[in-house]
């Protein structure tokens, strides 16, 4: 008799002799009879124990909720279509104390995290788990049938610049010296390229000593892909493929093959923010704005922000002043709408809340035809002087409330492009937007050398963004030592500090360095998407505090 798993079991196998192993999660005793609710790794069933064994039936009498057993017995039909297990015989691996907490109610995030080993025995936990090792089957066949080979990068290295704060780890053989642990394995990868490798990816731990968010681990998962002698659109065919096919594997959800692809400029004056949820449909144009410039209403002047939102519904029933309200608490824009009633001998038939430019109508009618309007058109236009996108953000959600916008069901990823390269932090100090590897987009490096604001300058980086989490970045590599040295020198890494930590990677670039790139995907993330979950740390199995303690363990000590 092989041991058997619960959801292995059904209506076909009645009459069967079957072993099972696993917990007792209720226990109802009746008269002549004892029903257990018992659950193994794959899912539960009812045992009955009939009260016509003294032996059986004392045993089990001594049994306590969630005791560890073994039982032997034959598989009987219950209702219409489900089945119980009649046991003959019971073996006690183990009783149960009470737990610490109620696996099946919603327990303190301390306790559920403290007793987590405890919390992995209520079902929904454990599916969590179950998807999270089926996603890296696939992602692990995905990449073995494109000959991408997997390699492994060291945990204890040297500090490299990468963004947050590097966690340590003191050398015994090296007294006062320390090793960094990965914040990726960025170097390694690219010195893989360098050795030849021209497809590679792991999964991989990453370590960051950062400030936690819902979306932020210190320590969590990615999958690091990198490849030589392609171009972007290469990257994001085979990402897109791997997410549409995770999508569909564990979700059986289609994605829409048409993945959308977007500059970051444009993504900050359509969606206020580089993390757009595009399940809130509402885009901001700035087009009105530029006819008002072509036509010498405006003058070009920086000042003035006129962003407008464009709704497709001609029985729209709404009132202005819930908008007029909601603006002015923070007094930054005023608003208007202008409506489109109809269309009549090749005219307009509109209508303005307030004629705010006093547009005449014969303007108001070109305006119409350059916004391309139908009938349906209602503008309703922002005017301000601030750009501020967390407000204009709060705003794009507003109206999608308020409008009912909404798509609760739909996952939607999009791609940014042509990041900037640099950007000056609160210090005024120059920073990589990506990191210190990425190629600007440039002809040559005499660009740089007459470059008088860095600002302007954008690089081969791109983001994939999915119902509003970054879920990857990535970028092309710099593979030119001299543009790399410039690109230290630019980001003011004293020369001193330039050779002594980063001169083993600039030497290497010296051999014949094939053009790469690739992109560092959060694995955690996509789990937090796929089990519907707004917080990291229910689809991490040993996750740590905000404070970035280890909830069972109190490690660092
Ligand atoms: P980056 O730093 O953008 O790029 O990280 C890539 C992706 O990793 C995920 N991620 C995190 N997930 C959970 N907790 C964190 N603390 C955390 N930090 C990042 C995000 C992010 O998009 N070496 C580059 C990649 C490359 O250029 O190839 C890198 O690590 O989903």
């Amino acid at each position: 008799m092989i041991k058997n798993y619960c959801n292995l079991l059904s209506y076909k196998d009645i009459n069967k002799n079957v072993k099972l192993c696993g917990w007792v999660q209720n226990i109802r005793f009746l008269k002549n009879i004892i029903f257990l609710d018992f659950k193994d790794c794959s899912g539960n069933l009812q045992l009955v124990i009939l009260n016509n064994n003294k032996k059986l039936w004392n045993l089990s009498k001594s049994l306590t909720n969630q005791s560890c057993i073994k039982v032997y017995g034959k598989v009987n039909k219950k209702d219409f279509n489900s089945i119980e297990i009649l046991v003959n015989k019971l073996i006690i691996f183990n009783y149960s104390k009470l737990l610490p907490l109620d696996i099946f109610k919603k327990n303190s995030e301390k306790i559920k995290f403290k007793y987590r080993y405890l919390d992995f025995r209520n079902d929904k936990v454990l599916k969590i788990f179950k998807i999270r090792s089926k996603i890296n089957n696939i992602i692990h066949n995905f990449f073995n049938k494109r000959n991408f080979l997997n390699i492994e990068t060291p945990f204890l290295n040297k500090s490299f610049n990468e963004g947050s704060k590097d966690f340590l780890v003191p050398s015994s053989f090296h007294i006062g010296k320390y090793y960094s642990l990965p914040q990726s394995p960025q170097i390694f990868k690219q010195l893989l390229m360098i050795g030849g490798i021209d497809k590679y990816y792991q999964i991989v731990k990453c370590f960051r000593d950062e400030n936690l968010r819902s979306d932020r681990q210190p320590e969590f998962t990615q999958l690091d892909v990198e490849l030589s002698f392609i171009k972007f659109n290469f990257i994001k065919k085979l990402i897109n493929k791997l997410i549409i096919k995770i999508w569909l594997n564990i979700l059986n959800v289609n994605l829409s093959r048409k993945i959308k692809i977007i500059k970051y400029n444009d993504c900050l004056i359509r969606y206020c923010t580089d993390k757009p949820d595009l399940r809130n449909p509402i885009e901001f144009k700035n087009d009105i704005y530029k006819f008002l410039i072509i036509n010498k209403i405006l003058n070009d002047n920086i000042d003035n922000i006129i962003l407008y939102i464009l709704i497709l519904n001609n029985n729209l029933k709404f009132n202005l002043n819930d908008f007029i309200i909601f603006l002015s608490n923070k007094n930054l824009y005023e608003i208007i709408f202008l409506k489109v009633n109809d269309f009549k001998n090749s005219k307009f038939i509109y209508e303005w809340s307030y004629n705010y430019w006093k547009l005449s109508d014969d303007l108001t009618q070109n305006l119409l035809f350059y916004l391309k309007s139908s009938i349906n058109c209602i503008y309703f236009i922002l005017i301000g002087k601030i750009l501020l996108y967390s407000y204009l953000l709060e705003i794009r959600n507003f109206f999608c409330n308020y409008f009912k916008l909404f798509n609760k069901e739909k996952f939607i990823p999009l791609w940014i492009k042509d990041f900037p390269m640099f950007y000056y932090d609160k210090f005024n100090k120059i920073n990589s937007f990506h990191h210190i590897f990425t190629k600007p987009k440039i002809l040559n490096i005499k660009e740089l050398e007459y470059c008088n604001d860095y600002t302007k300058l954008l690089a081969n980086s791109y983001d994939l963004v999915i119902n509003g989490y970054e879920i990857g970045s990535g970028s092309e590599r710099i593979n030119d030592y001299i543009l790399q040295k410039k690109i230290f020198s630019i980001l003011k890494i004293n020369k001193n500090i330039m050779y002594k930590d980063y001169g083993f990677f600039i030497n290497s670039l010296k051999y014949g360095t094939p053009p790469h790139m690739g992109i560092g995907i959060g694995l955690d993330r996509i789990i937090m998407l796929l089990t519907n979950k707004d917080n990291i740390r229910e689809v991490i199995a040993f996750p740590k505090t905000t404070s970035g303690k280890c909830f069972v363990t109190d490690a660092p000590d």
